[in-house]
């Protein structure tokens, strides 16, 4: 169910439970809640832990969009819950900004921390940069180079406004300087999205599990379970019409030749729907469609795949941290690295092209890749302990401006 908006004060909300001068760290969709786990663990850690309270805008709300997520990664309860729901980016962008203000003036934080690049993360940052409040971005200076995607214009806005910038690769470097920011204030410290998979890799479900009671035909062989993983939800795949219904015929003439577990975030799924397409993939032989899965689900999804195919930012690093094949449906990525050093091959909405990339990984395995540099679960760490010379060199002081 979609929240309403409403003129509540975000007080009700737990606002009494966040320390003056505390970190306000921000999450408000799906991929931000892999990130934060391990930076509130790290701030937490120790006989001294760095004050942090949570903020989660409520961009993603659905319990398997959301709840499955705090559970599984242990995340803490947010303090403050804004509950914005959805809405048009103009409308969600906004009423984040109008919720989340009265929080950074009730709260005096010493500084506001935001992951990655959806909505909320530019939403956030705009209002603690226009109150002189310093802002801090984890996983700064990725580049698309494709400002048709609403997440590149969220990533350059919150890049130029922040104090603070954590990068995953290189390519985040050079991006940044390259726009003129300050490299005194970038710091490389790898990857917290990978924090997270070497942390739950050994708890993740089995793929046999999830897949449990399916007899899609070659589901197994001599090395186990077969099969692909999908999943789409970028507005230039799934909005249109024409690029979905070729995506969706791929995918078909694709599951002849390996079975296609396929988890449908809600997005695709209203727009499958839409295009009358829902119908089509759910008959068709060798394909799963399951609802949004949870992260031990799709971590124990990804390890057992022979290949995934997505639109996903974070996907693509997880399967070069996994090792899994990874084909890329966007005709660009953010991530470079995935491709240079990692498992990743980006194809495009081609439907020859995707199935030539398949066919390569079923017949050769695919390309192979080492994981890059600072990938090693240690990134959350190492933000706290730049985080904690940086709160003391600044005096910790709170800093707004009326
Ligand atoms: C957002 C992020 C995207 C991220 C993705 C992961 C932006 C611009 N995009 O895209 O970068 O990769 O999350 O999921 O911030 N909906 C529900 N339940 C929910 C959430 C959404 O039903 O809990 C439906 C609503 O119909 C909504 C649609 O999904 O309109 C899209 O949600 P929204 O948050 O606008 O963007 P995403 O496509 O999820």
């Amino acid at each position: 169910m979609i929240p309403e908006s409403s003129d509540e004060s975000p007080r009700a909300a737990g606002l009494e439970r966040v320390a003056p001068g505390a970190l306000l760290c921000v999450v408000g969709a799906r991929p931000n809640f892999m990130k934060i786990a391990p930076i509130m663990e790290a701030l937490a850690a120790g006989p001294a832990p760095v004050p942090a309270a949570l903020v989660h805008t409520g961009q993603h709300y659905d319990a398997g969009m959301k709840a499955a997520f705090f559970t599984q990664l242990g995340i803490p309860e947010p303090d403050v819950d804004l509950g914005v729901g959805s809405g048009s980016h103009a409308v969600q962008t906004a009423e984040i900004m109008r919720r989340f203000e009265p929080v950074v003036d009730a709260a005096h934080p010493a500084a506001v921390l935001v992951v990655g690049d959806v909505n909320s993360t530019i939403a956030c940052g705009l209002v603690a940069a226009k109150k002189g409040v310093p802002l801090i971005h984890v996983e700064a200076g990725l580049r698309s180079f494709d400002r048709a995607m609403p997440e590149e214009v969220n990533r350059v806005l919150t890049d130029q406004i922040s104090d603070l910038l954590f990068t995953t690769e290189a390519s985040a470097q050079a991006n940044l300087e390259r726009e003129g920011i300050d490299p005194a204030r970038v710091h490389f410290v790898g990857n917290v999205m990978i924090d997270t998979l070497r942390r739950h890799l050994e708890r993740a479900v089995p793929a046999a599990t999830t897949l449990a009671g399916w007899s899609a035909p070659d589901l197994e062989d001599a090395r186990g379970l077969r099969y692909a993983v999908l999943t789409l939800h970028r507005p230039s795949n799934v909005d249109d019409a024409a690029t979905l219904e070729r995506l969706v015929a791929t995918v078909v003439e694709l599951a002849g030749a390996i079975p296609v577990v396929f988890p449908v975030h809600p997005r695709t799924a209203g727009a499958l729907a839409r295009a009358g397409l829902d119908g089509r993939l759910a008959q068709a032989r060798g394909v799963r469609m399951l609802p949004p899965v949870g992260y031990l689900e799709m971590l124990g999804l990804m390890a057992g795949a022979r290949m995934v195919l997505t639109d996903s930012g974070g996907m693509q690093e997880e399967t070069t941290a996994l090792g899994v094949p990874c084909i890329t449906l966007r005709e660009n990525t953010e991530r470079p690295i995935t491709v240079e050093e990692g498992t990743n091959t980006v194809v495009g909405t081609d439907r020859a092209r995707i199935l030539a990339a398949a066919r390569d990984i079923l017949t050769t395995g695919g390309k192979g890749g080492r994981v890059p540099r600072l990938w090693d679960g240690q990134a959350a760490r190492r933000i706290r302990a730049v985080l904690e010379d940086w709160l003391a060199a600044r005096g910790a002081e709170p800093a707004t401006r009326d």
